[in-house]
């Protein structure tokens, strides 16, 4: 697992619940080794500060997905960034899984 975090064949992953926690520990992870961001989570605003502060200190690009994952409309929010295609995501972290 580390090998492969090191040299990432991933240009860009969405992470959800990528704003704090776990999620965001795997988000700025993957930032360090050049993966662009699609930060998935229910509040704009730790999305944003997170998705800023990467971009500043990665340079690469991040997006905000502001999406409660137990919402069926939401949820599909997420399903049509996945697929996508100019801008695609080729690695899928679904850290926060649908249960509440
Ligand atoms: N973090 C640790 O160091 C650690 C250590 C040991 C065990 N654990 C356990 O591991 C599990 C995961 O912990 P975690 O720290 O990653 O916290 P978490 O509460 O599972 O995840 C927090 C992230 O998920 C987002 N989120 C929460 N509900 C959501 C929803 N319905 N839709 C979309 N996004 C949602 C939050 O942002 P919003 O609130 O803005 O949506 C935030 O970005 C927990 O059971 C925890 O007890 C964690």
């Amino acid at each position: 697992m580390e090998r492969t975090l090191r040299k990432p064949g991933w240009a860009r992953a969405l992470v959800t619940g990528g704003s704090a926690g776990i999620g965001e520990a795997l988000a700025r992870a993957l930032a360090a080794r050049g993966t662009a961001l699609v930060l998935v989570a229910r509040r704009q605003e730790p999305l944003e500060r997170l998705a800023a502060e990467l971009h500043a200190s990665h340079d690469l690009e991040t997006e905000v997905l502001s999406a409660d994952l137990t919402d069926k409309t939401d949820l599909a929010q997420v399903e049509s960034r996945l697929e996508e295609r100019q801008r695609p995501i080729d690695l899928l972290v679904n850290k926060r899984r649908q249960r509440d």
